[in-house]
């Protein structure tokens, strides 16, 4: 097997934007404590570094070779509940456990937390009314039972409607302890929860149905899975292409920083090329800032199924440690992180990210017609992390190529989630995996925030120039501008403001949009870009008026471009639980700002539609969605060029 390196905490994380490591994390809460900041009262939702404007970076960027280093104090922005008063505070704090600013939001509702998720699922466990249900269910054994605590979205019952934080549980059965329970739903039995009272509101009691018992394993230990293949082995001899300064990576012509967020989970910041020797910036941040499940099945409270992962649940909690020869296949360089918990302790997730080098194929190819052969093998650098959040397995994958270009991969996998209805009922929006085993329809949404900034060089600090501009293929009627019928064109359309950037994919057209520098000039006088290419998506089914839709308005559109805005960080809002809607993109972009030739932000949506098929069962195989960046005009030829051959001269 291959070496491995684990970087731990990077020795001196001395970089404003590197993830906040166990050490800082631990001494900044001591410090909230020690000032009386922070009490018994209060929980903490969410920790997050505080990162500083991008014109500030750039200063801290040029100066920090020089000798009178501007050095920035690295902070943390900790989102704090206070389960006295229900009230959500931000607190910017430096590392040192200066307090810089503390604020309460008005209305803000903290996301469900670890230990309150806990304290209600063993509240409903205890309830008289559960346990008679489950009595009638025939289950006795209230152990065997599995439940998950569930944002109830803005789904909530007239009565109970009165600010309260609330939750809800879907549960399962677990015949057995190593048993798959996801196989066995108990119909129609939901606790509501007040998360900040522990107490069990309500009791929905309304659909019994028997409990599925056609077991579901997938453990090699149940299945005894036996197809195999001989071993193969990534090995790289001399080392790997790629080092590490801190958490800067640098490979081929690239280089980026790695970051991680408690919310997003992976970030990827400040991107660079190195063309011919010039440095030339193409990314500040790339994160998927809300990953969205909405589902459609309106029966036993499946409708309320509508998970915000990112901002609901905080995506990076769920970070999982990842294993060399399994999750990734290679020479692999991990990188731990560390999350707070609610209670103020600090959990650290070990070989978090995982980053190497992928054989890609082919890179490019051409035989000459006197026989001469040159081929290229491509190689990709991988940065990647894999969450799990109860049912479901997300993967986010960062890819650079050698020829440019960057690509995200959502990779799905995980148990689809399951209901119970009477076997080969007239159930119009599952799918019947076994007898009386249903699994809803339901959509992955992601939406990217991609802070692009193309060859913005020194305007960093005086401010990035860059516009968007939509290019579709179209063709003329029959005629004079078409004579054979075979001609078409392109029409490219500059998004000026922001209304007019709220855009959908169109296949008919080819459609895709181009980040430019309009002060950059190619060879040949054309302003330099990197294009957005959609890959396989999906449009919301759920109407624009329900309460999803409401909600997750940034979902009705594939693009949407924004002036750039330090704090208008996530499309649903800074606080999408129990949310009425119409927060985030949908709300800032009715000031209809100029987004042309200025810094922009474009938001990227995509997604999977998710009919289950009997073969996502026990567990899905991967299923993919995602997006490429590939410059346009940036170079003056294909970079690609530059490679030298892999192996001998090729016949
Ligand atoms: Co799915």
């Amino acid at each position: 097997m291959s070496a491995v390196t684990a970087r731990g905490n990077v020795a001196s994380a001395s970089h404003p934007l590197d993830p906040l490591s166990k050490d800082e994390l631990e001494s900044l809460i001591s410090a909230l404590r020690r000032d009386g900041v922070l009490d018994h009262r209060h929980l903490i939702a969410m920790l997050q570094v505080e990162e500083p404007p991008k014109s500030v970076l750039a200063r801290f960027r040029s100066n920090q070779n020089s000798e009178d280093v501007e050095k920035i104090e690295r902070a943390a922005r900790v989102t704090v509940l206070d389960r006295s008063t229900g009230k959500v505070a931000e607190i910017v704090v430096t590392i040192a456990g200066h307090v810089v600013s503390n604020k309460v939001i008005e209305g803000a509702k903290a996301p469900v937390l670890s230990v309150e998720s806990e304290m209600a699922i063993s509240a409903a466990k205890r309830d008289a009314r559960v346990i008679e249900a489950l009595h009638a269910r025939g289950v006795t054994d209230i152990d065997s039972v599995r439940m998950e605590a569930w944002p109830i979205g803005a789904q909530i019952p007239k009565h109970l409607d009165d600010g309260r934080r609330i939750i809800w549980t879907p549960m399962w059965h677990q015949p057995t302890p190593e048993a798959n329970f996801y196989a066995h739903p108990i119909s129609g039995l939901h606790a509501i929860i007040d998360i900040d009272s522990g107490e069990v509101l309500a009791v929905e009691n309304d659909q019994q149905i028997a409990i599925p018992q056609t077991p579901g394993p997938y453990r090699q230990s149940q299945t005894g899975a036996d197809v195999e293949l001989k071993p193969f082995e990534i090995r790289q001899p001399e080392g790997v292409s790629f080092s590490f300064d801190g958490y800067k990576a640098n490979w081929e012509r690239w280089s980026f920083r790695i970051g991680f967020c408690q919310r997003e989970g992976l970030v990827i910041h400040d991107v660079w090329f190195d063309d011919g020797g010039q440095l030339r910036k193409i990314a500040h941040r790339m994160s998927i800032a809300e990953l969205v499940i909405p589902y459609g099945d309106p029966s036993q409270g499946a409708y309320r199924k509508n998970a915000f992962d990112t901002g609901e649940f905080g995506l990076g909690n769920y970070t999982n440690s990842l294993t060399l020869g399994c999750d990734c296949l290679g020479e692999i360089v991990y990188f731990d992180v560390a999350v707070a918990n609610p209670d103020g302790t600090v959990r650290e997730i070990k070989n978090a990210i995982c980053t190497h080098e992928e054989d890609f194929g082919i890179l490019w190819k051409h035989v000459d017609i006197d026989g001469n052969v040159e081929v290229r093998r491509g190689r990709r650098f991988v940065v990647s992390s894999i969450v799990t959040i109860n049912n479901y397995e997300y993967g986010y994958f960062w890819y650079f190529y050698q020829d440019g270009s960057i690509e995200f991969e959502a990779k799905l996998t995980g148990i689809v989630l399951t209901l119970a209805d009477n076997p080969g009922a007239d159930h119009v929006s599952a799918t019947e995996l076994e007898p009386g085993l249903w699994a809803p329809y339901h959509q992955h949404i992601l939406c990217a925030r991609l802070d692009l900034d193309i060859d913005s060089g020194a305007d960093e600090i005086v401010g990035v120039r860059n516009s968007v501009v939509e290019v579709d293929s179209f063709a003329h009627e029959m005629g004079p501008k078409n004579i054979h019928g075979g001609a078409y064109e392109i029409s490219e359309t500059i998004l000026k403001r922001e209304l007019d950037a709220k855009r959908v994919v169109d296949p008919f057209k080819s459609r895709f949009w181009k980040v430019i520098n309009p002060n950059r000039k190619n060879h040949m006088g054309k302003p330099v870009g990197y294009k957005l290419i959609s890959g396989h998506t999906t449009y919301p089914l759920a109407k624009p008026e329900s309460t999803i839709g409401r909600r997750a308005g940034f979902m009705y559109q594939h693009l949407w471009v924004t002036k750039n805005e330090n704090n208008e960080r996530y499309p649903a809002g800074d606080y999408p639980f129990q949310h009425a809607g119409g927060a985030g993109l949908p709300q800032w972009t009715q000031a209809n700002r100029d987004i042309e030739n200025t810094d922009v932000v474009l938001w990227h949506v995509f997604g999977t539609n998710h009919i289950p098929r009997a073969e996502d069962w026990p567990v899905m195989p991967v299923e993919r969605t995602g997006f490429h960046l590939k410059p346009s005009g940036f170079f003056a030829r294909s970079p690609a060029i530059d490679v030298a051959p892999s192996a001998k001269p090729c016949h």
